[in-house]
């Protein structure tokens, strides 16, 4: 491949490290083959993905990196238009003749209710990630199919929605302190950190224990996860992996459209596992008697 190639990467949320992460990491594989990548951010918003897309297609960029905002089907038409590589890491979407590199988000979150069952934990809360999006909408599925397959009823007024950010966290949390303490579940699955860190930030804020009163778990590891007081047990997706794999097929292709200035028709997938990473925010069951709860 001829160094000096630019190549467009789209993050929907700058501000969430997982994405930010990503993207250093994307271009430091790419530095590798002296191929440059130019990051655009959507800030959450369809109408802002889509002017990102219509900016790289004017810079003449010769590949892009995508990862959605959600189902936000204008871009996905766009992209299809697109005859260069297209590589969609981390949420799925409709498009032919791209190369997808995901995480196994159904393994993730067995993982999670499994440790979770493990430590003893019966009543399980559930904060919903974007449902607009595939990560989203696998992990809920997953968690409503894992708690069905161990047997561990599922209380819908403990599924909170969520949309990825830090203030669905806080309004979970709200919600719960609002129900009587006796009614809690003894553990809180998030389906990203920044959820988890504003529940247990606001569940903290009203002198609540982590993990003595309520353990808490999260999906991503970003780097604050491991800051946070108590630190956060989480689920680690493998951006080093999700970013090696999805250079990889990029450059395959860039090379590819050099030698036979054509780019590949089929479609490849990677599914990248996830892994469990215990720290301080989860603790075994204890039952409300042995936490002073008033019957
Ligand atoms: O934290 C943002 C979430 O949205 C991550 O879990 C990632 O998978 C993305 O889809």
């Amino acid at each position: 491949m001829n160094p000096g190639k630019l190549v467009g990467m789209i993050i929907p949320d700058g501000t969430n490290q997982f994405f930010s992460t990503l993207a250093q990491l994307f271009q430091r594989e790419l530095a590798q083959r002296q191929c440059g990548l130019f990051v655009a951010n959507s800030d959450g918003s369809k109408s802002r993905e889509l002017s990102n897309l219509t900016l790289f297609f004017s810079m003449n960029v010769d590949g892009i990196v995508f990862i959605s905002v959600g189902d936000s089907s204008e871009s996905f038409r766009h992209l299809a238009e697109f005859t260069r590589p297209v590589i969609v890491l981390d949420r799925e979407i409709p498009l032919e003749n791209a190369d997808f590199v995901l995480t196994d988000n159904a393994h993730g979150i067995r993982m999670a209710v499994d440790y979770l069952a493990s430590l003893g934990h019966r009543k399980i809360g559930y904060i919903q990630g974007a449902m607009t999006t595939e990560p989203g909408r696998e992990r809920y599925s997953s968690f409503m199919e894992i708690m069905g397959s161990l047997e561990i009823p599922v209380d819908k007024s403990m599924i909170f929605p969520g949309d990825f950010l830090f203030g669905s966290g806080t309004s979970a949390a709200d919600k719960l302190l609002a129900m009587p303490r006796e009614t809690w579940p003894s553990a809180l699955l998030a389906s990203n950190d920044l959820m988890a860190l504003g529940a247990m930030q606001r569940l903290q804020e009203s002198g609540i224990k982590i993990p003595d009163d309520i353990s808490i778990i999260g999906y991503d590891d970003i780097i604050l996860a491991s800051w946070a007081y108590p630190r956060l047990t989480t689920v680690r997706q493998d951006a080093i992996m999700i970013a090696r794999v999805g250079a990889g097929f990029l450059l395959d292709r860039l090379d590819k459209q050099d030698l036979e200035n054509q780019n590949y028709a089929e479609s490849r997938v990677s599914l990248v596992s996830p892994t469990l990473v215990k720290r301080n925010s989860c603790s075994l069951f204890k039952a409300a008697n042995d936490l002073g709860v008033e019957k």
